[in-house]
């Protein structure tokens, strides 16, 4: 049961007489800023007063007045220039929190009309190692995947692998010319990144030496044409300083450039069997590309090696997905599309929607400036080719309402692209979303790298969180005033808990378009909006139950009831009650951390709850029971609630 909802969609019908847009005026029904107005407020009138021309307070009278909520909510004030301050009754409370205890769904209803989502998550390419880049996309796209699930919706998590791209070139390159074969037969996705990296690193070597002096020198012009510009400078002319900052944001751009560009030269000049490797092989950036032209086209040799490595790197994924434990119906990695690309661009060509430029075959959208190329001029299919053809497939075949793309927010213009080539192509009705998120940052504000430059390893970086994990549960257990709880078996058991939780947490408790800085020690701080502090609320509930020696379960099924004695009780009510209104706005804008905010507020509000009302000495039996049924109910909640985050719980900690 969703509070919110109810009171809105008793406005809503009020809000019917006096306009066609009733839900948007329905929708400025919130959570009151300030308890002291009530539990829910109502700002309609004010923009609707305006819109059909009456006084707001007497709108917000009116509305009032039509609206039926006795039952729910005590009477209606209008407040200041126009507010309708909503409190809900304490009886209705008491029933409605009475309805969860044996409730396993904790008031989440199934939605009156599911759709068929398809949420496209995690999508790493192939063949390198898992990196903390690739942490988005799986952690946000896995919790948004479950709770569109507890919401009642038909959810197909689909793995959108990079199988088919130009990393493959370098791989089968570097196969065919650097492998170490005792190497690759003990690890072989080790030996395969090594030779990625390798053939990657030589590259950009030769293209690093290639583009170095065009660098200087147009560092030198900018830099020439900063301190005239900086000696003209009238202090207050805006145009002129704007100019400045203009030309110091490139010089300083182009020395960051220089700079990577010098050290992936000295990387490979100092080591004397890298820079015989690179002199050997002045062309290998073609040479690889021709590898990859090669496996795209049906070579029979490069398609065999493919085969070859595709099932040793998809094994290497599922040991970080296991270890996360994420799960998806469907992994139909890019080459799975590529039967249909041919038909896809033929189909564009012909509805008028693609053409060909230059050479190559492409499709213009309005308001773009760059096109959305679907075939190159060397005939080659794009990663837009077959993003066409996944739509296509993912609606005609498996009949999906709306498309979410869990991706990175660099990938913004390309999705722009596609959903507007999507929707002239014809498909109208389904919602296309990309749900973009930020950058992992490093402590230099940059996103996070090895000190040698290289991306983080996920594996590497989920270790050390469970490494740190330890040593926090070790030190709060040997400080427990009755001495340590805690056997070595169970805190390497509640480590791995806690320090996966907290990595997944901090992921998930940002605004996912801001960028974030990963930071070990905040995200398994114990107080804080953090996993830890979460997980350690839970088994304080847990330890409170523990000690009253009550059996939950019997509790539940006894016929004791949730009764309001005490303001912090009812808060905490509240709070409970909320948990499916928390759900439903996640879903609503595909962001998980409007869960977080609202766990780490109830658990808050519990917190206050515990301080104000004894439990086990509460003065009554009757009161005893009702509260310890409150803390159970507590700790099913931020349990459930973080489940849906894919975060655990222990009832020891
Ligand atoms: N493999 C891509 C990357 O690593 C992400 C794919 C996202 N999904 C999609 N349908 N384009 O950048």
């Amino acid at each position: 049961m969703n509070v919110l909802k109810q009171l809105r969609d008793q406005f809503e019908s009020a809000l019917n007489s006096y306009t066609d847009d009733a839900p948007q005026f329905a929708a400025m029904i919130k959570p009151a800023g300030d308890p002291k107005f009530g539990d829910y407020q109502a700002n309609c009138a004010m923009s609707l007063g305006k819109q059909v021309g009456k006084m707001p307070r007497e709108l917000a009278a009116e509305l009032v007045a039509s609206v039926d909520l006795d039952q729910l909510c005590e009477p209606l004030e209008v407040a200041g220039p126009g507010f309708i301050n909503l409190k809900l009754r304490d009886e209705w409370l008491e029933t409605a929190v009475n309805n969860l205890v044996n409730d396993e769904r904790l008031g989440v209803e199934p939605v009156a009309q599911p759709r068929n989502f398809i949420v496209d998550y995690s999508a790493p390419n192939v063949a390198k190692p898992m990196h903390v880049g690739h942490l988005r996309s799986t952690v946000i796209g896995a919790a948004l995947y479950r709770i569109l699930c507890s919401l009642g919706h038909n959810v197909v998590g689909d793995n959108h692998i990079g199988d088919w791209g130009t990393q493959f070139g370098m791989i089968i390159y570097g196969y065919k010319n650097f492998l170490d074969q005792s190497a690759y037969e003990e690890a072989p996705v080790l030996e395969l990144s090594r030779l990625y990296r390798l053939v990657n690193q030589l590259s950009d070597y030769h293209a690093a030496a290639a583009e170095l002096p065009q660098l200087r020198e147009t560092l030198a012009e900018r830099e020439d044409a900063l301190t005239a510009a900086q000696q003209d400078a009238d202090p207050k002319d805006k145009k002129a300083k704007k100019a400045v900052k203009q030309l110091t944001n490139q010089v300083v751009g182009l020395k960051d450039k220089i700079q990577a560009a010098e050290k992936k030269i000295a990387t490979v000049d100092g080591d004397a069997k890298l820079k015989a490797l690179a002199d050997a092989d002045p062309n290998i950036a073609t040479a690889a590309r021709n590898e990859t032209a090669k496996l795209h086209a049906g070579d029979a040799e490069n398609r065999a090696l493919w085969d070859q490595f595709i099932p040793l790197c998809l094994e290497a994924l599922q040991s970080v997905y296991d270890r996360l434990e994420i799960h998806f119906d469907k992994s139909l990695g890019e080459s799975f599309y590529q039967p249909m690309l041919a038909d896809v661009v033929a189909d564009l060509q012909a509805k008028g929607i693609a053409r060909e430029s230059e050479a190559a075959i492409c499709a213009f959208v309005e308001g773009f400036e760059a096109p959305f190329i679907v075939r190159k001029t060397d005939g080659a299919f794009t990663y837009a080719t077959t993003d066409l053809a996944t739509v296509k497939y993912r609606i005609e075949e498996l009949k999906a309402d709306s498309i979410i793309y869990v991706v990175d927010a660099r990938q913004g213009d390309h999705f722009n692209l596609l959903f507007e080539t999507v929707r002239k192509w014809g498909y109208t009705d389904v919602e296309l979303q990309h749900v973009s998120f930020g950058t992992v940052l490093g402590e230099d504000k940059r996103a996070i790298k090895t000190r040698s430059g290289d991306p983080i390893s996920l594996t590497w970086l989920l270790d050390e969180a469970v490494d740190e994990a330890y040593k926090i549960i070790s030190q709060n257990d040997d400080a427990k005033p009755n001495g340590a709880e805690l056997d070595d078996a169970e805190r390497q058991r509640i480590a791995e808990i806690v320090g996966l939780g907290g990595v997944k947490y901090a992921d998930l408790h940002h605004n996912r378009e801001s960028d974030y800085e990963f930071n070990l020690k905040k995200m398994l701080a114990t107080t804080g909006d953090t996993a830890t502090y979460m997980q350690y609320a839970y088994a304080r509930v847990c330890g409170i139950l523990r000690r009253a020696e009550v059996d939950r379960e019997s509790l539940r099924k006894s016929g004791a009831t949730i009764q309001l004695s005490h303001n912090a009780e009812r808060q905490l009510v509240l709070a409970l009650l909320r948990f499916p209104e928390a759900l439903t706005q996640a879903a609503a804008e595909y962001r998980p951390n409007y869960l977080t905010d609202y766990l780490f507020k109830t658990a808050s509000v519990f917190s206050s709850f515990y301080d104000q009302c004894p439990v086990a000495k509460a003065e009554t039996d009757k009161l005893r029971n009702s509260r310890l049924l409150l803390c159970d109910l507590t700790a099913r909640v931020i349990a459930q609630g973080l489940e849906l985050l894919g975060i655990h719980t222990s009832e020891r900690m």
